[in-house]
């Protein structure tokens, strides 16, 4: 997979940032305070203060200005960027956004960001706000060189000198690491089913694990034939790309310490089956691959960071496609549990992959299962795009996840999950139908799950709205990744 380079983010002491060489210094300037702040900075604030009397720059939040070469200052540019007076981490968040897309619109090489309070906030914010701005999909496109974005390296400058920069480093390299991972989720989330089939997303998981030293094993469809994963092999079985059953090791624990399991929906494309999708925005289900990728990025992070935590990714990957061999509505099937299916809905097959995964996760003996899907239409018209929808039966574990999806800026809404709606799965021909009509589908979808997860303590992200963007800015958004690297680093803990 080829693509464009990574920016380099640095933090190092900077006593005299207006002395410093760059090709954008970058200032944040709250809102109501006066100048900037800094020490030794007469120039610049001087510089402030006609801006403000000018009504060029008042440095409320959400604005900007960009000069040229001024005076007393070294860089080639100056860029101002309001802040609120007391930010949040959602304002602060905003503003470092309007800094790097002033950026963008410049051929600056590199940055320098200075900030006279909220420096670890910065640390933390810049990695993953610039990867996001300055991300764009190269893999399957001609790109002009001319058109490729320029920044290479940005430059955190510490005020105060090696103080503040001693507890931002840990800080930006955990940043930096969740922003890699982000990326990788949607780089493979971004490509074509042609290109990211179920044996494509097996090649880049033995990738990750060779640049990382992680266990890697693949399993291949004989494999899980002998192992009864008969609802999995029932999705897999009407297309011509043979499935994959990926399994991904990460040991920062000792041998003995129960590991934290990821499952993620691996369908590289969705056409629904025999029970088949509108034509309309189809190729948008090349994303239902996104829970896998998201568990990929994870991987690199986690491996990046190295927590003291063992984790086990499985990921089944396989289409979703119609055709002579294809299992039809009312074909009933033996899962891996013993439990049998009648599948109603070809649609629904992510949860048909997932069961057998979550089954095959109990051999683990696990501390925590969450498994990541895009598994239903009805949790976007639930929450939309902006939270992803939270299922499990475990208080304690859904505190964890919402407590992890808040503080990385990466939400997540817990929705109910009670035995009430799995009266809606009942089936007359097998244990279970694998849907639950349109009342509460994403409930329901959880409920089916909720039967294969009784041996450990398991919750359920569906990601159906938050993976990607659609319309204009189609494309990945490499979530739920922050949310998972910061419950398993909690989990370290
Ligand atoms: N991959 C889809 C879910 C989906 C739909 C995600 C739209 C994002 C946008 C899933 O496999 C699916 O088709 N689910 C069905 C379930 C139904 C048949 C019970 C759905 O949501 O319509
Ligand atoms: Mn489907
Ligand atoms: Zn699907």
């Amino acid at each position: 997979m080829k693509s464009a380079a990574l920016i380099k983010f640095s933090i190092s002491a900077v006593r005299k940032p207006l002395q410093t060489k760059t090709d954008a210094l970058v200032v944040f300037v709250h809102e109501g305070r006066d100048g900037s702040g800094l020490d030794d900075a007469e120039a610049l604030d001087r510089l402030i203060a006609q801006l403000g009397a000018d009504g060029d720059f008042t440095a409320k939040a959400g604005s900007s200005v960009m000069l040229y070469r001024p005076e007393g200052i070294a860089a080639t540019r100056l860029l101002l960027v309001g802040v609120a007076a007391q930010p949040t981490l959602r304002d602060w968040k905003k503003a470092v956004q309007v800094a790097a897309n002033a950026l963008r619109a410049v051929p600056a090489a590199q940055a320098c960001l200075v900030a006279a309070h909220g420096f670890d906030t910065l640390a933390e914010l810049v990695p993953p706000v610039f990867s996001e701005v300055f991300y764009r999909f190269d893999a399957t496109r001609t790109v002009d060189p001319k058109d490729r974005y320029k920044l290479e390296a940005v430059l955190l400058a510490a005020p105060g000198g090696a103080a503040a920069s001693d507890t931002a480093k840990p800080a930006l390299a955990r940043a930096v690491a969740v922003a890699a991972g982000v990326r990788l989720t949607r780089e493979l989330a971004n490509l074509p089913a042609n290109h990211c089939t179920p044996s494509g997303l097996a090649d880049a998981a033995r990738d990750l694990a060779r640049r990382h030293d992680l266990g890697c094993t693949v399993l291949e469809r004989k494999d899980m034939e002998k192992l009864g994963m008969g609802a999995m092999l029932a999705v897999a079985q009407g297309s011509a790309q043979p499935p994959r059953f990926i399994v991904l090791e990460y040991r920062g624990a000792g041998r003995k310490e129960a590991p934290h399991v990821l499952v993620g929906k691996g369908v590289t494309f969705d056409t629904g089956g025999i029970s088949l999708k509108p034509g309309a925005e189809m190729d948008e289900m090349k994303f239902d691959m996104s829970g896998a990728a998201s568990v990929l990025g994870t991987f690199e992070a986690i491996a990046r960071i190295k927590p003291r935590i063992n984790l086990v990714g499985l990921i089944p990957a396989t289409e979703n496609m119609p055709g002579g061999r294809a299992v039809k509505p009312g074909d009933v099937v033996t899962s891996m549990s013993g439990q049998t299916i009648e599948i109603l809905n070809t649609d629904a097959e992510g949860r048909l992959i997932l069961c057998d995964a979550l089954t095959y996760a109990k051999r683990f003996k696990p501390q925590t299962v969450v498994d990541i899907a895009t598994l239903t239409g009805a949790c976007v018209i639930a929450l939309g795009k902006v939270n992803s929808g939270l299922f499990t039966p475990d208080d304690a574990l859904a505190a964890a996840l919402l407590d992890a999806s808040r503080a990385a800026l990466d939400p997540c809404w817990r929705m109910p999950l009670e035995d009430e709606y799995s009266e809606a799965l009942k089936s007359n021909f097998a244990d279970v139908g694998n849907i639950g009509g349109r009342p509460a589908g994403a409930i329901t979808a959880a409920c089916f799950l909720w039967r294969f997860t009784k041996d450990y303590r398991w919750a359920h992200l569906d990601i159906a709205g938050t993976a990607w963007h659609s319309g204009q800015n189609k494309g990945a958004t490499g979530r739920p990744v922050p949310l998972l690297v910061r419950f398993l680093l909690a989990q370290a803990q």
